[in-house]
């Protein structure tokens, strides 16, 4: 048996998160937000003083690093080192190598890893840049969520965080393994003239008339 995967990808400040996150809600499935996962790597190896511009550095230091999960209702956290990250995987300092730790093809092979083997006990709505792509090529929903440049800097400015969106975006879209990238075959969501109601009752829409 198979379980339905919801690819849910698109640039950084895209609202895909938020999305992703009610979208699982409505269909009781688990929301699994991938970058948190690369956000986890990158932080643990700033925690234990690896360097992550040193490929060699970050690829020895992947074996030992322990990675988790834990469902909150519907929402899937990442768990490293017995500790349930959240705030810490937002800081300064994390978007600041988190596309150089991405970047990384033994990182993306340990994720993609653990992203599949989660579809293998259950339903997912999984988020990222390379869930259409990459993750589950063959997935029958896939959704690209995009906004305007000047809109995601906005939304960003409103959460009051430090982030260079607009540069994590070339990084991530100009790499050598899974870029940024729409799949041919997902629907594009341009998300600057909607609300985030129309955004998913519109996605809904789509995946219940496919399921
Ligand atoms: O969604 P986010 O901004 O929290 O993601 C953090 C970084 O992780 C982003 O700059 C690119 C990377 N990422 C990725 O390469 N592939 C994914 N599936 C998810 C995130």
């Amino acid at each position: 048996m198979s379980f339905p995967a919801i690819a849910i990808d698109g640039p950084a400040a895209s609202g895909k998160s938020t999305v992703a996150g009610r979208i699982a809600a409505r269909l009781n499935y688990t929301f699994i937000n991938t970058g948190a996962m690369y956000r986890a790597v990158a932080w643990r190896l700033l925690q234990t003083g690896v360097d992550p511009a040193c490929v060699g550095g970050v690829e020895e230091a992947l074996p030992a690093l322990s990675l988790s999960f834990e469902k909150k209702g519907t929402v899937s956290a990442v768990v490293c080192e017995g500790r349930v990250l959240d705030e810490e995987l937002r800081a300064p300092s994390v978007n600041a190598v988190v596309s150089m730790v991405a970047a990384v093809p033994a990182v993306r092979a340990f994720l993609v890893g653990k992203q599949r083997e989660y579809n293998l006990r259950e339903p997912v709505v999984m988020e990222g840049r390379d869930i259409g792509t990459a993750v589950f090529p063959d997935s029958r929903f896939k959704y690209f969520v995009t906004a305007s440049e000047e809109v995601r800097a906005a939304r960003r400015a409103a959460e009051g965080v430090v982030d260079s969106i607009a540069e994590r975006d070339r990084q991530d879209a100009s790499r050598a393994v899974s870029p940024l990238a729409k799949a041919p075959d997902a629907l594009l969501v341009d998300t600057s003239d909607m609300t985030i109601d129309e955004v998913v009752d519109f996605i809904i829409r789509d995946i219940r008339s496919k399921l």
